[in-house]
């Protein structure tokens, strides 16, 4: 009993001693109560409605807030000069701890290196998002938007001409599509055959991270591997990593048999690469081909490097975009004033050909539609909050922020705050209009972060989201179903309606 007593107390005191050195720069901050070993980890609960508490903690803690979770202390901030320093400073440019459940997934992707690592892999990987090769996906999304419009046609009642959807099914399967064929160079075909292992593997593994931070349980494997979800996750990376690691391979040996020469350092080179197939009939080339091809310092990407960037692709690209498309048809189907002002650029457009494929001039031109989508995110980032670790000691105004604090960025947060955005529950894309937005802090609207760690595939992201909904709202006119379906938004590593994102579709005369 004693022995327990003591062990306890010294376990509290080294836990104590280890929060103080971080706390104490932080003493002009208030936050919820911490109480030993939970910190305030209680605040936490439940869940599912964390990320509207962390919003209101900030109307009673003030603008930036401390808070103690196990195993370390952090801040939570919406002050936007305060964003701005941690989101360009070197000294905050590795991820918070709270990325860990990422790990066994994405590895030393992108989304999660370290400084070094992540420079040099940056460097490498950004000529790979060369608008030559965005342009040529333009013709990936046009086949598989034309699937998704098939699909949704069938719900439409023949008698009426008129269905109900949950668009976030449809289109998550075509997103699916879009970036598997884009990143990896195949089809899935996951909107004819959704029964796929893949398919429910990825769905399995992004639903999980959350409850992995929550959950204590799930921190140490020695307890993890007591709970079903540990054996599911094990089955999921299984899935994951082998259908990643053959199309790897078979592609290193396609490769090999075409005997391409051209290795890729920088944008000069991936217009050569590019080039090289316009011969005859022009071929695609994958995010994939172009990273077997790359080379750091002369070296050529391992196997196991390339699958941690393309499974990051996977992670990061597939989720985030079929949730702001389908939160972006919700606010239109919303709106018809704002539907009729898209319908009315898409004719301007299109003029009298709706069926006709969309080109990359097209997107350009779609500048309402850009503006929609965009507040589209305001209302719904897909990434409703990032996190950072410090790793060298700074100051900012009173406080004292020392390396190993975590300090968390809740974007949704800062996209519904009245200073940032006035009005900010009313659905206004005119928000975005040049003139609007150059009022504004530059760091007030970050669905794609910002600073070095912004998101590589915005462009990428921004050409899929005008593509689909361009599609979807030249074929079917877009309604509120009765009554109005109410989105449920869970805490989640991506934002999801956990109940779906249901709307009324019909044939549009065009
Ligand atoms: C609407 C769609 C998207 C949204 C809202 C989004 C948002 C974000 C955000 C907020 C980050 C920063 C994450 C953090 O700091 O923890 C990020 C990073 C990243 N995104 Fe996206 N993303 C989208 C689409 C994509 C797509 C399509 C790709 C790839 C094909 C992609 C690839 C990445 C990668 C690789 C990173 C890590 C970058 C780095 O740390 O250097 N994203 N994204
Ligand atoms: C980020 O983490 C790595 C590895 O832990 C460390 O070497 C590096 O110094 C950290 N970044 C910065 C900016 O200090
Ligand atoms: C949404 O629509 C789907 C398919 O029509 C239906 O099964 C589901 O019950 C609907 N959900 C809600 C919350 O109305
Ligand atoms: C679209 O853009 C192209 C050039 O980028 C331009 O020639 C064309 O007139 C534009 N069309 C519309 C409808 O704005
Ligand atoms: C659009 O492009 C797809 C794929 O490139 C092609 O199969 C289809 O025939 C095209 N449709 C039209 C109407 O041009
Ligand atoms: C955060 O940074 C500190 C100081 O550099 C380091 O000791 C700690 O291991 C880092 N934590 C994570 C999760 O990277």
């Amino acid at each position: 009993m004693f022995i327990v007593l003591a062990v306890t107390l010294v376990l509290y005191l080294l836990w104590r001693w280890y929060l103080n050195g971080i706390l104490c720069g932080l003493k002009s901050l208030r936050g919820p109560a911490s109480y030993p070993f939970i910190g305030s980890l209680m605040t936490c609960y439940p869940v599912s409605t964390l990320m509207t508490r962390l919003g209101d903690m900030c109307n009673i803690y003030g603008k930036t807030y401390k808070m103690t979770i196990p195993w370390t202390a952090g801040i939570v901030t919406i002050d936007l000069d305060l964003v701005e320093y941690i989101l360009t400073s070197q000294a905050t440019i590795n991820k918070s701890i709270l990325y860990i459940f990422l790990k066994e997934w994405l590895g030393d992707g992108l989304l999660l290196s370290k400084s070094a690592k992540w420079r040099l892999r940056r460097k490498t990987i950004t000529p790979t998002f060369h608008f030559k090769v965005l342009d040529q996906f333009v013709q990936v999304f046009n086949k598989n938007n034309q699937i998704l419009v098939q699909q949704l046609q069938k719900s439409i009642d023949k008698q009426d001409g008129a269905g109900v959807v949950n668009i976030a099914h449809y289109v998550t399967l075509a997103a699916m599509d879009n970036i598997v064929e884009t990143a990896m160079g195949t089809s899935m075909n996951s909107q004819l055959n959704d029964q796929s292992d893949y398919v429910w593997a990825t769905k399995f593994m992004t639903a999980n991270i959350y409850d992995h931070i929550v959950n204590p349980i799930t921190y140490l494997k020695a307890t993890y591997i007591f709970t079903p979800a540990y054996w599911k996750e094990r089955k999921a990376l299984k899935i994951l990593k082998e259908y990643t690691m053959s199309l790897i391979k078979s592609r290193r040996e396609a490769l090999s048999k075409e005997n391409k020469s051209t290795l890729i350092n920088n944008n000069a080179d991936v217009e050569t690469y590019i080039n090289d197939e316009d011969f005859g009939i022009k071929k695609k080339t994958a995010f994939l081909d172009l990273l077997l091809q790359t080379t750091i310092d002369g070296k050529p990407l391992s196997d196991e490097d390339i699958m941690e960037e393309v499974d990051t692709f996977m992670f990061e690209g597939h989720d985030t975009v079929s949730a702001a498309i389908s939160f972006t048809l919700f606010c239109i189907a919303q709106h018809p004033d704002i539907q009729s002002k898209v319908i009315e650029e898409q004719r301007s457009i299109f003029a009298n050909e709706p069926d006709r494929n969309i080109t990359s001039e097209d997107l350009k031109n779609m500048t309402f539609l850009e503006m929609v989508i965009k507040e589209g995110l305001r209302f719904y980032p897909s990434v409703p909050s990032i996190a950072r670790n410090v790793s060298e000691d700074f100051h900012y105004k009173d406080i004292h922020v020392r390396k190993g604090t975590t300090i968390a960025i809740p974007i949704l947060t800062i996209h519904k705050d009245p200073s940032n955005f006035p009005n900010p529950e009313k659905f206004i894309p005119e928000r975005f209009l040049p003139a609007e937005q150059s009022k504004r802090h530059a760091f007030a609207f970050l669905p794609f972060s910002a600073g070095h760690r912004n998101c590589i595939g915005q462009r990428f992201a921004m050409m899929e989201m005008k593509a689909t909904i361009s599609k979807v709202c030249r074929h079917f006119e877009l309604g509120m179903t009765n009554p109005p379906h109410e989105c449920i938004l869970p805490s989640a590593v991506v934002l999801m309606s956990k109940n779906g994102v249901n709307l009324t579709i019909k044939t549009r005369k065009w």
